[in-house]
């Protein structure tokens, strides 16, 4: 394939970049240290964790604290102003760190990044940047950065090669029990208010021979649970040499021996189909548990999102699922305040949570983010409307997930814990992703345990370690 040979090729440039970098700092046996920091959802990070080994193979260590660091770099999002203004106020932050380090890197990529208007931004307000680059461009970081160290130049790259898939990379992970694992990169669907197809380029799909020898050898190193990343799942597998459904990649990966599960996000409700829900249930290691994107119970909203699907197509998938399985387990993205919604549109979204109750919903304020189509629209509601609704929002969800979370009471489930609540309790997420607390040693970060769940908890299930 045409996209792995050019990986091989940038492969080969980050091991030669890699060398260059590490015989500058041996000159002076100094072992740099890099503060990375991604922003944003899953596939985000999991691009931090590639950064980091890239960065790795050049000889650099990791630290959590800025004042130690040769390199900063942050890797942006950009689904919402909130995240890009966040970031902005950061690296206004580190100009004082700058002054006094001077030799100190600091570098942007992602998603923020690959907006045509922010090099502009960058190299007009914000002189301590030394490189910006965008999505396409992280196998070229460290030739970016050897320039950057030996002659003292800044670098911008946001130019975009379609055909990047990331093959062949090492990883520095986040998390030594639950791995991400892309399985697609891009989207085609251009929801209008949506930034991600214009930074993140078109569709394409890792091949599945790739993917399955990546789960293999994490289920080797001891991880139990593998999250497939991709900003519509469901739509796996075109263009492939050989055609696999999304499907059929399920199945494959449910076959391979181990104790493990299998998650994924996000699914579009357009491509959602009963075979979808079929392989969920059938496969006994994929958690029951779809999380399906809505964004407005509306039709009139839905249309001029470009979602392309209805109520009625969503509400379909619903009912089948829990004709199968009547507590079959959804969760969903709302946004609130899209432009014109009007109050009979937020009615509608507040009636379809009510028909489906999700178990999880994670609701937005609408961003205007330019570029988009939506962008363009004519809005005349109010920022304060906006907030009224995501408040009424807020509360139907409560009242939801509250009495949906009760029929776990008095039932055993099973918890692969993450870690401590801010309480000290351990914690973790059923099959249905629902988080679960409950007192017993912090060894067990890491197992899969069982939990007798007693109580239900503001947003979270509460029981006893069996
Ligand atoms: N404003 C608000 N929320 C957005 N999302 C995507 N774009 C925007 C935007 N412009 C939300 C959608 C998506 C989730 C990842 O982020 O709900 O599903
Ligand atoms: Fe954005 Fe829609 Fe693509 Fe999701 S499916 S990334 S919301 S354009």
């Amino acid at each position: 394939m045409a996209e792995l040979i050019n990986d091989e090729f940038k492969n080969d440039g980050i091991a030669l970049f890699a060398d260059k970098i590490k015989a500058l700092f041996a000159q002076n046996e100094y072992s740099p240290k890099a503060y990375v920091h991604s922003f944003g959802c899953q596939q985000n990070v999991s691009d931090g964790e590639k950064i980091k080994g890239i960065l790795n193979r050049a000889g650099y260590e990791f630290t959590d604290t800025l004042e130690n660091a040769d390199l900063v770099l942050y890797n942006t999002c950009a689904v919402r102003e909130s995240a890009e203004l966040k970031v902005l106020g950061m690296i206004g932050e580190l100009k004082h760190l700058k002054e006094e380090k001077p030799g100190m890197v600091i570098a942007l990529c992602g998603c923020m990044a690959q907006q045509e208007h922010i090099p502009e931004k960058i190299k007009k307000s914000y002189p301590q940047v030394d490189i910006v680059f965008g999505t396409f461009a992280v196998g070229e970081l460290l030739e970016f950065l050897y320039r950057v160290l030996t002659q003292k130049q800044r670098v911008f790259d946001i130019s975009e090669h379609n055909n990047t898939i990331f093959e062949n990379y090492e990883q520095v992970r986040e998390n030594k029990f639950k791995a991400s694992v892309p399985i697609m990169y891009g989207c085609n669907n251009f929801c209008t208010y949506c930034i991600v197809p214009y930074v993140r380029g078109r569709e394409r799909s890792r091949d599945p021979k790739d993917i399955l020898a990546e789960i293999k050898l994490l289920i080797a190193d001891g991880y139990k649970e593998i999250m497939l990343l991709g900003q519509n799942v469901n739509s796996y597998g075109k263009g492939l040499e050989k055609e696999c459904s999304f499907s059929e990649l399920l199945c494959m990966i449910n076959d391979i021996d181990g104790d493990f599960k299998i998650r994924f996000m996000s699914s579009h409700p357009k491509d959602a189909t009963k075979e979808l829900i079929d392989t969920i249930l059938g496969c006994e290691k994929v958690a029951k548990h779809l999380h399906l994107p809505i964004q407005s119970g509306s039709d009139d909203v839905l249309r001029r999102m470009n979602r392309q699907y209805d109520s009625r197509k969503y509400l379909e998938i619903v009912k089948y699922a829990r004709s199968i399985s009547p507590e079959f387990s959804f969760s969903t993205d709302i946004i609130v305040g899209f432009p014109n919604e009007s109050d009979g549109d937020f009615e509608d979204t507040l009636k379809i949570m009510r028909e489906v109750r999700f178990d999880n919903v994670f609701s937005f304020i609408y961003s205007r983010r330019s570029g988009t189509k939506a962008a363009e629209m004519e809005d005349i509601i109010t920022y304060k409307q906006k907030s009224e609704r995501m408040g009424k929002l807020l509360s139907l969800q409560r009242e939801v997930a509250t009495s949906n979370y009760k029929r776990f009471v008095g039932r055993t489930v099973t918890v692969l814990v993450d870690g401590l609540s801010k309480k000290g309790m351990l914690t973790g997420k059923n099959d249905e992703f629902i988080i679960v607390e409950f007192e017993a040693d912090e060894k067990l970060i890491g197992s899969y345990v069982e939990v007798s769940i007693t109580d239900v908890h503001n947003w979270a299930l509460v029981g006893k370690l069996i």
